[in-house]
Formats: structure tokens, sequence, C-alpha cells
């Protein structure tokens, strides 16, 4: 299954988990999302699926790589879990391709309080199998018709994310001010900042504000000290991750993963945020990248 090793691990722990190889294919430098044109490269015969990941709330190229699973008769599966509410040539994520996957962990755009998620499809053979597999492959109750696992989502977290979708239009709205606001203040500050670019027919909903920058230990340390917090999405690609490398896939392979992962550093970003807290955030980033050098 082709992927980026520019993602969270579960993207590559789920295709093992069935018993499947992820095959990584590098990057682009300005969305740090999978590069349409390395997959066709890294197709063989064994090549079953394409899983983009939709990082940090803008959509993958899905239409050149919906266009190459057609050709290759592979089907693609995005990994939506930072990017729900996001939209892509108006459609949504999610809905971008054969089978879209997000997750409702509190720090995703539409968060419940623990654990949930879903998978999304329009194809109803499809559908019927999630459903019997959500239930321990229950086509009937007691009718175990194929393999499956306990993949309800607690009631309670339903209820969770019921209720904030009430307000979720809202807080995707935010989020996206949010991020304009960010741009702005960094590109004033005349810090030496790159920002993630993000295509004109696209949106981001900024599940992490995340930038490129040098000296980052440095300047999280500098923002820790001044209060403000930071993180790191993520600094080891898969290929380099023990559980997660591929013989054939080097550690100095991926070089666009690699320096992703020396340079990117997340801002704080939540919908409850005000715009009033981003001068100081942006404030102390740039003295810190000032006096670092
Ligand atoms: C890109 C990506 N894929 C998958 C996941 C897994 O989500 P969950 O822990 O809800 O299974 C995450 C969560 O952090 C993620 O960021």
């Amino acid at each position: 299954m082709i992927t980026t090793p520019f993602t969270f691990a579960a993207t590559a722990e789920a295709i093992l988990l069935v018993g499947a190889k992820p095959v990584y294919v590098d990057i682009l430098p300005g969305s740090c999302n999978l590069d349409p044109a390395l997959i066709e490269a890294a197709i063989t015969s064994a090549s079953r699926a394409i899983m983009p990941v939709s990082l940090y709330g803008q959509i993958a190229d899905m239409d050149e790589i919906n266009a190459i699973g057609a050709r290759h008769g592979l089907t693609v599966i995005e990994d939506a879990t930072q990017s729900f509410g996001a939209r892509y040539k108006g459609r949504m994520s999610s809905n971008t391709s054969t089978i879209g996957a997000t997750s409702f962990f509190p720090s995703k755009p539409l968060g419940c309080y623990g654990d949930g998620g879903a998978l999304f499809t329009s194809d109803d053979v499809l559908a019927k199998a999630f459903r019997e597999i959500r239930v321990h492959g229950q086509s009937q109750r007691y009718l175990h018709t194929r393999l499956g696992l306990g993949g309800r989502m607690d009631t309670l977290q339903c209820a969770v994310v019921l209720g904030k979708l009430e307000r979720f239009e809202w807080e995707i709205e935010q989020r996206k001010r949010l991020g304009s606001r960010y741009a702005e203040l960094i590109q004033a500050s005349g810090a030496p900042v790159e920002l993630l670019a993000v295509a004109d027919d696209r949106d981001c909903v900024w599940a992490q504000y995340t930038i490129k920058i040098s000296a980052r230990e440095v300047v999280q340390a500098t923002l820790k000290a001044a209060g403000i917090p930071t993180a790191v999405h993520y600094p080891r690609p898969l290929h380099q991750q023990p559980a997660y490398a591929q013989n054939d896939c080097p550690a100095d392979s991926m070089p666009l993963s690699n320096l992703a992962a020396q340079r990117v550093m997340s801002l704080p970003m939540s919908a409850d945020m005000s715009e009033d807290q981003l001068p100081l955030v942006v404030s102390v980033l740039a003295r810190s990248l000032r006096d670092s050098g």
C-alpha cells in the first residue's frame, strides 16, 4: 500500500495490521502531502491501494491520486484524520476518494473527549463490510460472516461528537481565520519562517498550525519559557521508525520528508483561541529566531 512516510505512525500501523506492506513515497515540500508525481514509479504488481494523508488539515492532491488509482486499479483511501471539515474543489475531506477515514481524538478538528473515529464511503458493498467488521464480523445478530473486531464508538463519545457538530462549522471557520491571521503576523514580522503552501482550490482547517524553521530546539525552548506550548508533527519519518522501516527504503531516502522532520514546528491552535493571543506568540517566535541568528 503506497503512502507517505511523513505522517503519524497510525497510517502505516493500519497498513501493517492488515498484513500489507507500506511503500513510502516522498512528499511535496510546500504542503508536506504525498507527491503524486512520485507515485507511479512505486507501483508494482503487488500494489493494492494508495493512502494519502491530508496532513495538518489540507487535503492532498486527490484528483491526481485518484486518476493514478483508476489507471492501475488501486483503491484510494484518504487518511482524513487531520482534515475533517476541509474542502477540496467543492468536496469535503473523507469524501474525496473510495474510502475516507477520520479520527475524533480530542486534538482533531472534530474531537470527542476520548477515542473515536469514522469511515466514509459511497460504495454500498464496502459500507456493509465496514458495518459488519465494526461488530465482530456480524451480518446479523450471532451470524459471523467475516472476521471483525470490536470497533463500536462509545455512546458517550458519540454524544460529544453530536453535540460538537452543532458548532462545527463555526469551529472550522475559526481555525481558518486563526490560520490566516498567523500567516499575516508572521509575514509582517519578517522572521525567517517558511509557511505551508495552501493551494487555491482547497482550504486548510489547521488541525495543527505548522511552520518550518531552523534552530527549532532553541525556538521551542524560548517559546516554552514564555508559556507558549509547541509540538513537532513529526520529528522522525516512518521509514526511520524501528517498527515501520522497510528494508528497501533506507533512512536517507525520502529527502523531503527527512528535511521536513527537521524543520516543522506547530504553534498553538484551537477554535477556542482568540486572535488577540496570536501577536504574542508571533513576537516571541520572531525574537527567538532573530536571537538564534
Ligand atoms: C495522520 C493520522 N492518522 C491516523 C491517526 C490515528 O487516529 P486514532 O488514534 O484516532 O486512531 C492520527 C491521530 O493522531 C493521525 O494524525
